[in-house]
């Protein structure tokens, strides 16, 4: 079922970024590119971009493919393969892709892996190649409440909790990500912080929620009793204040652009 989570997270993200699957600045892909999805999950933007772009080669590239659709429901010029960007670039890899498109990984990118991570993307693009990197900023959520007077209060409390309970180290990089971008040699690089359109931040509220309860499955084996106790208490919690207050949510989307020099 993530997967139909991970679909309405694309299509609210979509949304906020004006709908546009890739920036205005990277040229739109020719019939000999060769475009990535990185962390691709369900293969929807490899999916949506195929439908936009026509006979283009696309590859959806994730740790795990139990979420891809089967070759059934997948164009011929589309291809969803088994890939860890942790480890080191198979051959092939290098100096494939025009465009390398990677959103969402913020469970497993870290401040202590993020310079090799990025390293490795560089070195899957072509020389003049471009990345696209469409993250949320954990550290700058925001919750509108649609009960004037009234601010979310156990929704925040959820998020530290859940921090706290799965121990997660630091990604500062998020805020960074523009000057890490330049950094790494990257130029013409555009970084673009929308906000959220007025019609997605009740869905993108339930779909948080949705979200941290999937996440939070994976713990449950692991913490002892009273910690999962803890945690389903304050889950009811920001669930009741979602419903009375009307609550929105701001995940505050980052999209960083740059371009791999020639
Ligand atoms: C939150 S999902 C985002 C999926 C997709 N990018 C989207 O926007 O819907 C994170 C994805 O990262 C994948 N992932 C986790 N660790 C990975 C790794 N080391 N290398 C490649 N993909 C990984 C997961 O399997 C999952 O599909």
């Amino acid at each position: 079922m993530s997967g139909a989570r991970l679909y309405m997270q694309h299509q609210l993200t979509r949304k906020n970024f004006h709908n546009r699957l890739l920036e205005p600045c990277i040229p739109p892909p020719t019939s000999s590119c060769r475009v990535a999805d990185v962390a691709c999950g369900t293969g929807v933007w490899s999916l949506e971009l195929s439908e936009e772009v026509g006979p283009v080669g696309i590859e959806g590239l994730d740790i795990s493919l139990k979420d891809v659709p089967s070759a059934e429901f997948t164009p011929a010029h589309v291809s969803f393969h088994q890939f860890d960007l942790l480890q080191e670039l198979p051959a092939e890899m290098t100096g494939r892709f025009d465009i390398v498109n990677i959103q969402f990984v913020m469970l497993f990118i870290k401040d202590s892996n993020f310079s090799s991570a990025l390293h490795r993307l560089l070195q899957m693009l072509k020389p003049g190649g471009w990345l696209q990197w469409t993250d949320s900023n954990s550290a700058n959520l925001k919750w509108p409440s649609g009960t004037p007077g009234k601010v979310a209060v156990q929704m925040p409390k959820l998020f530290s909790l859940t921090k706290e309970l799965w121990g997660q180290s630091k990604s500062q990089w998020i805020a960074e990500i523009g000057h890490r971008f330049s950094d790494a040699g990257l130029e013409e690089v555009k970084v673009l912080k929308p906000s959220p359109q007025p019609s997605t931040l009740v869905s993108t509220q339930l779909q948080s929620l949705w979200g941290l309860e999937d996440g939070f499955q994976y713990l449950r084996g692991k913490l002892p009793a009273d910690a999962i106790r803890r945690w389903d208490d304050q889950y009811a919690l920001a669930v009741a204040e979602t419903q009375e207050l009307k609550l929105g949510f701001d995940m505050s989307l980052v999209r960083a652009v740059g371009r791999k020099p020639l």
